[in-house]
């Protein structure tokens, strides 16, 4: 039986093409997992939220709950070896379950458009420091300077705007392209460099004066603080840093090769990615503090501190330069992966070339971008449930698809897959194998559900 499985799914080609090894698979998982949730979401979302306590739940969700999920989606995805929907309607049927699991697929690859709709703006953003910090605008700067800086630049939809187009043409360019031609160069180089550059900052931060403060109001959980809110934000956070919970991972897992192993090269995305959140973190805060700054001011957070710490630096335009680059260049290859899904679907079932694809996909999320572009200026008092269109999209993809996708993932993974075919895909049976299956099985729904429960108070308070 199990020997069967094996042969055929091997026999089983991914349209688009295969990774040419699994050192290029790790690095366009790693690319599409660094991005702006590491240096622009994390320190912002945990300075709203409290920090410390946030960090910790935050930490514990990417260790029981992300890996595991990232696990499953990439066996889901090589089993399968198609896009998102069709996969989970292939493997659904072929387990003697149902096709419907293409849904699951479904509101991964709808998942994946939203997020990339306003991705794409903050995208446009930091391309736009780029030429900010050629133009030496932050030399020298103080809070007030740099503060009126980012005000200017988001009171102006038509710069916001033309940035957010750009970024959009750089998406569409490489996916046109075919994942394999390019990317892979692009993110064995800005990886590594991404890393260097935030040490150097770093360093910077710790002579700040203030690295305690920031370390303290990092790692000190204070629970008290701790809403269900800002649980689910936490677990949120986890999936959108690691990319999973949407299909991204999935459409990558479809072209690994046979050979590779999921676990190891899960293990060393979730190291990278993490490593680098905890280090902007680390940048970041000691800086808000000391410059007097607020560790709850929102999206624009990075967009203070690190041009402020830049300004004061002897070669700081040089750096400021070289960081946004690098950043840009973070969110173009997370950007790819959020637009593969959809595209892949695309090709598979309406028959069309990849460059007819990505453009169309690249239009409509070019079109919903601009609601983000104008919740920043023209539209910024039109408000409704958590907020302007930008937060609304935000709160919704993050708070709640995200994390209901990698429910429903992890439900697939543990319960409609039967044993063998996880065992087989995953080569192994020993022990490891055990806790990976108690964990998708039980820990992640069970602990996804009870957040969700908590945070729209469904569930009665004990304490
Ligand atoms: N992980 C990316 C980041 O941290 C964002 C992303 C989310 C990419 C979901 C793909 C899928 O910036």
């Amino acid at each position: 039986m199990l020997s069967n499985r094996a042969t055929d799914t091997e026999k089983r080609k991914s349209l688009h093409g295969h990774w040419s090894s699994r050192m290029a698979f790790i690095l366009a998982v790693t690319g599409s997992a660094v991005g702006l949730g590491n240096i622009w979401k994390f320190p912002y979302v945990a300075g709203q939220n409290g920090g410390g306590a946030f960090v910790l739940v935050y930490l514990l969700c990417v260790a029981i709950i992300g890996m595991p999920v990232m696990m499953s989606e990439i066996l889901i995805g090589r089993r399968g070896r198609r896009n998102p929907i069709a996969t989970m309607a292939l493997l659904g049927e072929e387990e003697g379950k149902s096709r419907h699991w293409q849904w699951v697929g479904g509101m991964g690859v709808i998942g994946g458009i939203l997020i990339l709709s306003y991705y794409s703006v903050i995208g446009g953003w930091t391309l736009s420091y780029v030429f900010k910090s050629v133009a030496g605008t932050f030399s020298g700067a103080g809070a007030a300077d740099v503060t009126a800086a980012r005000d200017s630049f988001l009171g102006n939809w038509l710069a916001i705007g033309s940035f957010h187009t750009v970024f959009m043409l750089l998406t569409v360019f490489v996916v046109a392209r075919g994942v394999e031609r390019g990317l892979e160069q692009a993110v064995r180089f800005m990886v590594p460099a991404l890393l260097l550059l935030m040490l150097v900052l770093l360093g910077y931060s710790i002579n700040s004066g203030y690295f305690g403060e920031g370390l303290a109001f990092m790692f000190t959980p204070d629970f008290s603080k701790l809403t269900w809110d800002s649980v689910l934000a936490a677990m949120g956070q986890a999936f959108f840093t690691l990319s999973i919970g949407m299909g991204s991972v999935m459409a990558y897992g479809a072209y690994l090769p046979e050979e590779t192993s999921i676990t190891k090269s899960s293990a060393a995305v979730a190291m990278a990615d993490t490593s680098i959140a905890i280090l902007a973190g680390l940048v970041i805060f000691p800086l808000v503090f000391a410059n007097g700054l607020d560790p709850a001011d929102g999206p624009g957070l990075v967009f203070i501190t690190l041009p402020l710490a830049f300004g004061q630096m002897s070669g700081g335009v040089f750096f400021s330069t070289i960081f946004f680059i690098l950043l840009s260049f973070a969110a173009w290859t997370s950007a790819i992966s959020l637009m593969e899904p959809a595209v892949a679907w695309v090709v598979e079932h309406r028959h069309k070339s990849r460059e007819l694809a990505a453009m169309t996909i690249g239009l409509i999320i070019w079109v919903l971008g601009v609601g983000t572009v104008l919740s920043f200026n023209v539209l910024s008092e039109f408000k409704f449930l958590k907020g302007t269109i930008f937060e609304n999209l935000d709160h919704l993809t993050i708070n709640i698809m995200l994390p209901l996708g990698g429910l429903l993932i992890a439900v697939f993974a543990g319960w409609v897959l039967c044993r063998n075919s996880t065992a087989d895909e995953l080569r192994y049976a020993g022990t490891a194998f055990k806790l990976w299956r108690v964990l998708v099985r039980y820990v992640a729904p069970i602990g996804i559900l009870f957040v969700f429960l908590k945070s729209v108070g469904l569930l009665p308070d004990l304490s």
